[in-house]
């Protein structure tokens, strides 16, 4: 589109959501424009938090399926909009409510927990859900005799055994194609070309467990590593003194480490880390659901009341 197009729409967007009194939430990996009309812009955690905190009635949701049905689990009086319906996530798509179910089956004592990025059915067979600013703190709150479930993604499940010492877990094999694909050669690669630079990774990516070794064995005495949240790694990038940053996830984030500190230089582990969901919601869509207030998320009541017992016990915990 162009630039004098978007603006005109981004203007049009930004009259109406004040005028029809919706707040637009976006996640960190939204296009540049989308997260330009946004009031809030965060990571699963923040934005879920969001959800529950604003005083608008409609929520338009810039981010996939599994974030706006948790926004409407959370806030079941609140009508929430996802401007692509089809914006879905391929960690989500990993496992199945029946596959769930028989890994339950199979462990009955295990207590579930469940990464946000989950569908709302998932959700409502969990005793915990988590994201990835919280997932070390909700299996710390789990008594250590208990045996965990931990779901879906196995890079995120490694690094929280990892951090938490855990023995007792067993992790789901699930991954997100767009993390998995940033490889440990990726950041070999990036090691190589930005000597002094620091890096922060997020924890599904394949490359978080070689690299946990790494920094324990000492091999990265001389960097900065450090594994977070993209909310997580906006704070730190902000607050580190260091000039140059290697990034480690989906390529969105990028927009607001640059934003926020144009003196630094910020360069993708791997400039194919685009997620295709995050990138279906363009300014067009969020014009047409904002006009239409069309492509509302629905939870069915007694799948959201299950649901919202284990996302809540996450909010009460972190
Ligand atoms: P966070 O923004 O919560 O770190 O999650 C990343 C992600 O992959 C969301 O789809
Ligand atoms: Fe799902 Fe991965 Fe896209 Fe996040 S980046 S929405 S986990 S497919």
């Amino acid at each position: 589109m162009l630039v004098q197009q978007a603006s005109k729409l981004k203007d049009e967007i930004l009259r109406l959501k004040k005028e029809k009194d919706v707040v637009i939430l976006a996640h960190n990996y939204q296009i540049p424009d989308v997260q330009d009309v946004a009031d809030f812009t965060g990571d699963s955690l923040g934005l879920s938090r969001q959800a529950a905190a604003v005083p608008q009635k409609t929520i338009l949701f810039c981010g996939v399926n599994f974030m706006a049905e948790t926004a409407a689990i959370i806030s079941p009086d609140k009508k929430v909009l996802l401007p692509d319906l089809d914006a879905g996530c391929s960690l989500s798509d990993s496992i199945t409510v029946d596959e769930l179910r028989n890994w339950k089956k199979q462990y009955p004592d295990a207590i579930a927990v469940g990464y946000v990025n989950t569908t709302a059915e998932i959700k409502a067979e969990l005793d915990y859900c988590c994201t990835s600013s919280n997932a070390v703190n909700v299996v710390k709150a789990i008594p250590e005799n208990k045996e965990i479930l931990f779901l879906p993604d196995m890079f995120l499940g490694s690094y929280v055994a990892k951090m938490t010492g855990r023995k007792n877990m067993h992790i789901w094999a699930g991954e997100c194609h767009v993390h998995a694909g940033i490889t440990p050669e990726d950041v070999t690669k990036k090691i190589d070309s930005m000597k002094d630079a620091e890096f922060v990774i997020h924890p599904e990516c394949s490359c978080t467990t070689p690299l946990m070794y790494d920094v324990a064995d000492g091999s990265f005495d001389d960097k900065k590593v450090s594994i977070l949240s993209t909310e997580g790694m906006l704070k730190h990038v902000n607050q580190s003194d260091s000039r140059n940053f290697v990034v480690a996830t989906e390529t969105g984030i990028l927009y607001r480490m640059r934003q926020q500190n144009p003196n630094k230089t910020f360069i993708p582990a791997s400039d194919k880390a685009e997620c295709q969901y995050m990138k279906m919601i363009t300014l067009e869509k969020v014009y047409d659901a904002l006009v239409f207030e069309k492509n509302v998320i629905s939870v069915p009541k007694e799948i959201a009341d299950k649901a919202s017992l284990a996302i809540n016990r996450m909010l009460e915990i972190s």
